[in-house]
This record gives structure tokens, sequence and C-alpha cells, in this order.
């Protein structure tokens, strides 16, 4: 079959979510690479924004997807059948967890994660109310938009979830409005769309104090900043706290969609029973998407990759030197880089793509750009991505 990358089908017969999509034709990507039907060459310098952590088709993911093509697809909905695959993949990630963390569901996207983790919170604790964060994103279902504190997207799409109150991240004041009437408080352990926003670690132990005083339900969203972004394999480590509920998706997966909300096996059997089939999925738990997240996990830990993550964070930082940087906000290889207007972002990430560098936007922060590689990325194309942004950036400010 001729391959399709007609740009009206693309642009009228695909859903398009903005007006002016990147439109770059991808055929094929391998590392941390993408390659157009035209042989084009680009890095890929955000991951299929944080997804392709270990780099685009991974030998090891490949071989496992494969040997689990041979074995069986999906067989029955989530929960019923007992199957090798998400059993081992279950066992792995506990093994990677602390012990409350032992109970895992799968589901197949983050936003279903957290829709899961706000039920589960609701059920265990029989209260309604749920504090999230200004800023925040947890995705664009209905529940998890509730809890996304940006006005602009929730205004369109109202009524949402009752009972839902924002407070400021990283303030210690506001904690006071988490009391006994919450369920649940979500937070990012590092908010990701908002900017790359990165707590004080006395905060983060006031928060899951204040939610033990109150008997609140902690939920960590690490769907962005989780699976060794930020150089742990979870980010929560860096504060000394373990949340009630962990959500995890985007890289976890390894290149196939996967999610899952992570609990101590004591709160999670609320979803169990009164009402049964509290929740439920058809597709949570796919062999072949659990065979991809088993070779990605074993990957990252194979491959020691959590080791170099800080020094090729640095490495980028370092090199990122240019007056037009206003600010760079980093933690591991997760950035946000400032500039003075959106206008200008807009220029260097256009720039940056006509020579080779994918950069791109933040959903809540026009005036950065991010970039969050493969954790794979070798130093010299972490040096070649990096002339090319400051080539991008001086031509953006020149023209
Ligand atoms: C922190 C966070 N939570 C949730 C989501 C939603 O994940 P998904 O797009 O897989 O539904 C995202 C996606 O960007 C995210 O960054």
């Amino acid at each position: 079959m001729a391959m399709n990358f007609d740009q009206n089908i693309f642009l009228n017969n695909l859903a398009q979510t903005t007006e002016n999509p990147y439109l770059i034709a991808i055929e094929k990507a391998e590392g941390v690479y993408l390659y157009g039907p035209d042989g084009k060459r680009y890095i890929d310098m955000i991951s299929g924004i944080g997804v392709s952590s270990i780099g685009h088709r991974h030998p090891k993911v490949v071989e496992a997807i494969r040997q689990q093509l041979d074995k069986h697809l999906h067989v029955m909905v989530y929960g019923e059948f007992i199957q090798h695959t998400p059993n081992a993949l279950a066992q792995k990630l506990v093994s990677l967890l602390p012990s409350t963390l032992n109970c895992c569901y799968f589901v197949n996207s983050g936003t279903e994660a957290n829709e899961g983790a706000l039920k589960l919170a609701k059920r265990y604790t029989g209260r309604t109310e749920i504090v999230s964060f200004r800023k925040s994103y947890h995705g664009s279902t209905h529940g998890s938009l509730s809890v996304s504190g940006n006005e602009i997207k929730q205004r369109a799409f109202r009524p949402l979830l009752p009972d839902v109150r924002f407070i400021e991240f990283n303030n210690p004041e506001d904690l006071k409005h988490i009391t006994h009437r919450t369920a649940c408080v979500i937070a990012e352990t590092i908010q990701g769309d908002a900017g790359v926003r990165i707590p004080d670690k006395a905060y983060m132990k006031a928060l899951r104090k204040r939610c033990d005083e109150t008997g609140a339900l902690l939920i960590l969203d690490e769907i962005q900043c989780g699976m060794g972004r930020t150089g742990t394999f979870f980010a929560f480590e860096q504060f000394d706290i373990v949340p009630d509920i962990l959500t995890i998706g985007k890289a976890f997966g390894g290149g196939l969609p996967i999610g899952a909300f992570i609990s101590d096996k004591r709160i999670m059997q609320c979803l169990t029973y009164d009402p049964p089939l509290g929740h439920i999925t058809t597709f949570g738990g796919n062999p072949v998407c659990c065979a991809s997240a088993l070779a990605t996990l074993n990957v990252i830990e194979e491959e020691n990759l959590l080791a170099t993550v800080e020094e090729k964070g640095k490495l980028i930082e370092s090199l990122l030197t240019h007056p037009a940087i206003k600010e760079i906000r980093r933690t591991g290889l997760m950035f946000a880089i400032d500039f003075e207007s959106a206008e200008l972002v807009n220029k260097i990430v256009e720039e940056a793509k006509k020579r080779g560098v994918i950069c791109y936007w933040f959903l809540s922060h026009p005036y950065s750009f991010r970039i969050a590689p493969p954790l794979t990325i070798a130093q010299d194309q972490i040096k070649e991505s990096c002339e090319v942004i400051l080539q991008a950036i001086d031509s953006s400010v020149k023209s």
C-alpha cells in the first residue's frame, strides 16, 4: 500500500485539536530520531511529550511486543482472567514502589488513571470534596478536566464535577483549605504543563502531613514526571513522601497506551464491592501494552538510565546559554525555557523544527518551550540539538 501523508486528509478527515498543528510527516522513528518520508531527520527533544523516554522502538520493547503478539492479544475485560503479562508487570511495578503502593489498576491512558484515582478516593473516604491546584493539568476527560486548574479550558465545558477547590501550588498558607471534608488532594509532583514548577521539599512534606491530619488521601499524578524523567524512578522519592494513590501513564508504556493508578490493597479493594464493578474497563491491562511497559521498566533498570539523567540535564542546561533566555526551570531531563514573549517562543519552535530539532509548547505557559528528550540521548546528540536550538533562538531574535 502506498504511504499516505496527504495533508488535506489529515486536516479534514482527522479531528484537529488546534488551528495550527505541528504538521510534520513521520515515516519512521528510531532511538532519538524521527524520519520524514522525504528522508528528513529530526532529533526528538520532547519524546512525544514525555512518552518515548527510552527512545523510539527500543529493540527490547519491540521484541517483547512481538513475543506477546505470538501468544495472545485481548482475551477478556480487565480483572477477570489471569494473564501472565499483566501479572508480571504488576509484580515488577510493585517491586519498584514503597510497600503501601502494592496494588495496581491498569487503564488505557493518563486521564483515565486520574479518573480511577478520584473515584477510589471518594469511595474510600465517603467524602466528596476534591482539592487540586491552580495551573495543574490532569487530563481532558470530564473528571480530570474538573480538577485541572485552567479556567479557560474549563469554562466551555461546565457543568463539571462539583465540590472541587483550587489552591496555590507550593504555598503552605493554602494547606489550611484541606479539611475533614476533603476526600483527596490531587497534585502533580512536579507541575508539568504549568511550565515545570518544582515544589519545595518542606512544602511537600507539609502537604503529606496535612492530608494525614485530615484523613484526605494524597493522589500524586506522575503521568508526566514519573518513570525516571526527574532522575529517580518516581519524582516523589526526592521529597521523602509517599502518596496514598499514585497515577502513571505516558512513558510507562514505552510507546503503547497504558496508565495505572496504584494504592494499598486495603484502599483499592473498595472498588470491588458496594457496588461491585465500581470501576471497570474493557481494554485496561491490555497484554500487548503490558508487555511493552514491562520491557520498558526492565530497560530503565538494565541500562542504568537513571544514573545519567542529572548529568545529561546539567549538560543541556549549561549548553543553552543565550541572552534571550529569561529563565530555565529544570528537574532531571524535564525543562521549561522562558522567553520574553509567546511570539518569540513560537518563532523559536518553528525555526528549530525547520533545522531538524523538535521542541514544543506548554498547555498553560505560552512564554516557554519545553524540552524532555529520551533519557537515552547521547552526549553528541545533546550537543547537536542544543547547537540547533541556539541557532533557532538567534535567528528568531533577529527576525
Ligand atoms: C500530569 C499529567 N496528567 C495527566 C495527563 C493526561 O494524560 P493522557 O493524555 O494520557 O490522558 C497528562 C498529559 O499530558 C499530564 O501531563
